[in-house]
């Protein structure tokens, strides 16, 4: 995770973003750093990367890498007021001993637009990563890949629109929470194909980014509005933990896009 402490709307390449607003940067960095608390009460390990002057998106980390079994694919950006950040992450994972690290020749915006569900890896296409970058990620991590389109630029990453409720094990498949208007009609029968019992999301769980979910099987994260979304995750024994994220969503992004998920 990157703290917001350079966190700023200066730019617009999301719907989301509007620089007239005004940005509270001291709020992002609190409702961030209860985020960043709510994973080390579950146990998990945060490390933290140095925020740089002048990338105010760097917050969002989920763009800078995808990593499954210590292979690390880096991230190159489509919109040049974020490409630097791409090195500050490899150098991360360089200087903290990740022994294969690939940097993609095609844009490719990594957990933003790729979700692991534990067999294969979903991924994203149609605003930011390059459906070239697919079968770029496929080769570097070895993992199947499945192209999905997205069709709605409310919902630009694919990480706003679908996340990985449970990875799948020997015993039982992945289990996803989806919104389908984001998604081309093919891509669509593709998820209801791999996915008979998603949870899907309707308009106003996608809506607040209830779909920028982060989930380790049981405690599932989620902005504080996505109400609906919790009950039902609740009913399906997961426990939900809602977090406000009112200022990063400014920038569009919410709980998902600040965590980059290193699974070892
Ligand atoms: N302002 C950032 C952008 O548009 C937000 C990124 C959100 N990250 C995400 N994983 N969806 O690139």
């Amino acid at each position: 995770m990157c703290p917001p402490r350079y966190f700023a709307v200066d730019y617009v390449i999301n719907p989301w973003m509007d620089p007239t607003q005004p940005v509270d940067r001291e709020l992002a960095l609190a409702q961030w750093t209860r985020l960043r608390d709510a994973y080390s009460s579950f146990g998990h390990t945060v490390d933290e990367i140095e925020p740089q002057p002048g990338l105010p998106d760097m917050v969002f980390a989920a763009n800078s890498g995808t990593v499954i079994d210590s292979h690390v694919l880096g991230s190159r950006f489509r919109a040049p007021e974020r490409a630097a950040e791409a090195e500050h992450f490899r150098r991360w994972f360089v200087e903290h001993g990740y022994r294969d690290v690939t940097m993609p020749t095609k844009i490719n915006e990594a957990e933003g637009d790729f979700a692991w569900t534990g067999r294969f890896l979903l991924a994203g296409t149609g605003f930011r990563t390059d459906p070239e970058a697919h079968a770029e990620a496929q080769e570097a991590l070895g993992v199947p890949v499945v192209s999905l389109r997205l069709t709605d630029p409310r919902y630009y990453h694919l990480d706003t629109a679908l996340f990985v409720l449970a990875e799948a094990t020997d015993s039982a498949p992945a289990q996803v929470a989806y919104y389908p208007g984001a998604f081309s009609p093919g891509s669509r029968r593709v998820l209801s194909r791999l996915f008979p019992d998603a949870v899907l999301a309707d308009e106003a769980d996608a809506s607040c980014l209830g779909l920028n979910g982060v989930s380790d099987g049981r405690n599932v994260v989620l902005p504080v509005e996505a109400t609906a979304l919790a009950a039902r995750l609740a009913e399906k024994g997961y426990e939900p933990v809602l977090v406000d994220i009112s200022e990063l969503r400014k920038a569009g992004g919410g709980p998902k896009c600040c965590t980059l998920e290193i699974r070892k």
